[in-house]
């Protein structure tokens, strides 16, 4: 059991509670963002509360806590969790209790959630994984809000088929992000990825920071006819961090296995993370 912050309070994880006239839960208006810690150390936690309150901002949700506030919450109960090595933390603004059961009030909670950070499979690194394409544009994509219908089905379908993702694609065919990841390719040593109508991530953002030196970098759209013609590809994520991608709706990418300039990346990246722990 953990220990939570619900909007000032510290309480066990167990008997956390919001209340079920919130907007959260009859309407599905919040906003959230998550994040993990490396050596106890939450990841790019300024730049997730900066997309946090953007998110917030998006949506017309009233956050009554200052950048420094939701930042010293965090940290308490990091604090807090010393049972805990490694943490996924979810920071959550609620919409708040509404009389009428849709018009914000300004009265949404402040929430942290940290949960142990467990490893993910090792294969999935080292033989790369599959994904699927699922038709679906997301609402307000550059906001995070608690809104994850179509996240929830489209991972449901990608599991029925062994796919650890599946991708949005448009109307105009055009592949944007995955339900909780961003996708790369490379063709040759050149790193595509859209800049168009997806979250912008915060792996995503450190991927494209960490790349600038070794690789030529093309921020386009990219169609799903192109799938065929990448070399590698790749998924990111704050949980996942670079995860190989072998096998898109059957077609296979490169030989089929992680390209040469993705595990290169896996390794800078670690080598990142790695020293961000320990500063
Ligand atoms: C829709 C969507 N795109 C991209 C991402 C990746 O973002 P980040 O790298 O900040 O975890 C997420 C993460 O949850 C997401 O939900």
């Amino acid at each position: 059991m953990g220990i939570y912050y619900i909007d000032g309070i510290f309480t066990d994880s167990d008997s956390a509670t919001v209340s079920v006239n919130d907007l959260i839960v009859l309407r599905g208006y919040g906003v959230f963002d998550f994040l993990r810690t490396y050596n106890r150390k939450p990841f790019m936690l300024n730049e997730h509360i900066d997309r946090l309150l953007n998110s917030a901002n998006e949506v017309f949700l009233k956050v009554n806590y200052s950048k420094d506030e939701i930042h010293d919450a965090v940290m308490e109960t990091i604090k807090r969790n010393s049972q805990y090595s490694e943490m996924n933390i979810r920071i959550i603004c609620t919409g708040g209790i509404s009389s009428d059961g849709v018009t914000p009030e300004g009265n949404g909670k402040l929430l942290v959630m940290v949960t142990d950070k467990k490893d993910l499979p090792d294969i999935w690194y080292s033989n790369g994984v599959k994904v699927i394409s699922e038709r679906t544009e997301r609402n307000i994509p550059n906001a995070k809000s608690t809104d994850y219908l179509s996240a929830v089905i489209a991972q449901r379908k990608a599991a029925k088929v062994n796919a650890v993702e599946a991708i949005y694609t448009d109307s105009r065919g055009f592949i944007h992000e995955g339900t909780t990841t961003n996708i790369f390719f490379f063709k040759e040593n050149t790193l595509i990825t859209t800049d168009n109508d997806i979250l912008p991530g915060i792996t995503r953002s450190v991927i494209l920071d960490i790349s600038k030196e070794k690789f030529s970098i093309e921020l386009r759209d990219i169609s799903y006819n192109e799938i065929g013609t990448f070399d590698e590809a790749f998924i990111s994520a704050s949980n996942k961090e670079i995860v190989p991608v072998v096998d898109f709706d059957g077609i296979t990418i490169g030989d089929g296995k992680p390209g040469k300039n993705t595990l290169e990346l896996i390794r800078i990246f670690r080598e990142f993370t790695e020293n961000y722990g320990r500063i």
